[in-house]
């Protein structure tokens, strides 16, 4: 499965050496990651940026790249558990990194489409929702209207309306943003994943293939790699679906979301010749079967959109936050210079870009009063009870994938079957039949001993504690587990 974005951008990096030293070391070339170097690098540091792939592989690859205000109903959720301060903190970081990110694309000859900005609802509750949202983004001076037809082909029950927003292709950005930091001295090393980051002064960041030194470093890989800071415990991992659709016609007229389930996201591309349908999430590694949901998604559209024909389909995960504000700051309290990034709930187009506007404000003496939702340690208390609620849940998820392989006997393999039974000495070992070729390896999550569960749309090992996904032969895809699961003969 492959995003109209990575298959309009073909790119087989070429894997260099690690070594030396860089003022800052930056972990991640995803939209946070690369706007940091470059950021960072403008202001005159040494810059290196470790990407354990390739540019854009992780979510801003398979983002639906809308650059919008208005986001679902995510400033009424943010209301719920934090205090109208911080909500306006976050509405105007997210202004700003609109603001950036329109004057580098448009500075810089990248394509953005402007377009108005949807939450839609199906039903009267999610009408009430979307009625809050609108009060919400209006106490936050968002001039968010209530309107009753969107222009949807299919019946609502209302929506609420921004002007004025703003799409893009995120791998033409991201390609764009590497281009200007490379030029600014920023080194890429693709191909690299980091291991582990040790020491005082300097830090000593050492991937699978080798070694450098930092003054600083910035763990900008969506879910923190290293387990200090316990960031994994307070985020879902949440997958979705995407299909890019050739149309006849102007395929919709702005950007959608709805509120309320089934969730669906609506967007054109190709100057209005596609059309990008987005939904059927689930927490990562927790659903039966991901490739029902991603048939769901293709029943959906077919019904809506019949003459449409799929050029695409595509998944990518990002990580919601317990506490709902997002994240740029100190790893450990006090620990200025391992940093980390992350927690956008899916809005990291603006999100990744306050992020890193944040952090180089952090570490070159500017000053953002916006910069305090993104406090990493400050407002932990009030998202703790939801917290707990993520990890009761992670808790029966572990029990429960060590349990389950018990249950059930042992079948041969179909083509795209997997399977985790215990071997003779009690380990769970994860089965699987791809293209022909039978692949045993460790049902053991190298992160923090979750049972992986098969994913029968993607052909891969997923993590139902906290994300992290594992190709067959057991090599790391995401999230965050640093080392493959082990080979079984
Ligand atoms: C289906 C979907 C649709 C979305 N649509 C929208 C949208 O319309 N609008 C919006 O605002 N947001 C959207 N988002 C969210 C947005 O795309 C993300 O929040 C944003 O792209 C995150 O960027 P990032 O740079 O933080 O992370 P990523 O893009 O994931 O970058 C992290 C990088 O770190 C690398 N990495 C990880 N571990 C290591 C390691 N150990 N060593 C080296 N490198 C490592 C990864 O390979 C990856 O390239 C969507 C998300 C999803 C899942
Ligand atoms: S991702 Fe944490 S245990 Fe698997």
């Amino acid at each position: 499965m492959v995003s109209p974005w990575h298959a309009r951008h073909p790119r087989t990096p070429e894997v260099g050496p690690l070594a030396g030293h860089a003022d800052v070391v930056v972990v991640g070339a995803g939209l946070t990651g690369l706007t940091t170097a470059l950021l960072l690098a403008r202001a005159g540091r040494a810059v290196t940026v470790i990407e354990a792939r390739q540019l854009g592989a992780g979510t801003t690859g398979g983002s639906t790249a809308k650059v919008s205000v208005l986001q679902g109903t995510r400033l009424s959720s943010i209301a719920r558990k934090q205090p109208h301060d911080l909500v306006q903190a976050y509405a105007d970081a997210n202004l700003e990194g609109q603001a950036w990110l329109r004057r580098f694309c448009d500075d810089h000859g990248v394509e953005v489409e402007q377009r108005d900005a949807y939450t839609f609802a199906w039903s009267g509750h999610g009408a009430d929702q979307v009625r809050e949202e609108v009060r919400v983004a209006r106490s936050v001076g968002l001039p968010v209207t209530w309107v009753d037809d969107p222009g949807l082909p299919f019946a609502t029950a209302g929506a609420a309306h921004l002007p004025d927003q703003a799409q893009v292709d995120p791998i033409g950005v991201l390609e764009a943003l590497a281009a200007e930091a490379e030029r600014h001295g920023v080194r890429l090393v693709e191909g690299h994943r980091v291991q582990s980051v040790d020491g005082r002064r300097p830090l000593r960041v050492r991937s699978d293939l080798g070694e450098m030194t930092a003054d600083v470093v910035v763990l900008a890989t969506g879910m923190p790699i290293l387990d200090r800071g316990g960031f994994f415990a307070r985020m879902t991992a949440q997958r979705s679906y995407g299909l890019a659709l050739r149309t006849d016609g102007p395929a919709v007229p702005a950007m959608y979301l709805s509120a309320d389930e089934p969730s669906r996201s609506l967007r054109d591309g190709d100057g209005g010749s596609a059309l990008l349908v987005g939904g059927a999430g689930h927490p990562t590694g927790r659903a039966a079967s991901p490739a029902e949901h991603l048939q769901a998604l293709r029943e959906w559209t077919a019904e809506h959109y019949p003459d449409a024909e799929e050029t695409h389909a595509w998944s990518a995960q990002d990580y919601v936050p317990a506490r709902e504000l997002p994240f740029a700051g100190p790893i450990v309290p006090g620990q200025g210079r391992l940093l980390v990034t992350g927690g956008y709930a899916k809005w990291g187009m603006t999100n990744a870009v306050a992020a890193a506007l944040a952090i180089t404000g952090r570490l070159t003496g500017g000053h953002q009063t916006w910069a305090r939702a993104f406090a990493p340690w400050r407002h932990e208390l009030r998202g703790a009870p939801s917290a707990v609620g993520t990890n009761v849940e992670v808790g029966a998820r572990l029990v429960g994938g060590w349990v389950r392989p018990l249950l059930a006997g042992s079948p041969e393999l179909e083509e795209g079957d997997g399977v985790v039974r215990y071997d003779g000495v009690g380990t769970p070992v994860a089965r699987s039949r791809v293209g022909g070729v039978e692949e045993s390896v460790s049902a053991v999550c190298t992160h923090l001993g979750g049972v992986v569960r098969w994913n029968d749309a993607e052909r891969s090992w997923d993590c139902p504690l906290h994300g992290s996904r594992f190709a067959v032969d057991g090599a790391v895809l995401e999230g965050a587990a640093t080392c493959g699961l082990t080979r079984k003969q």
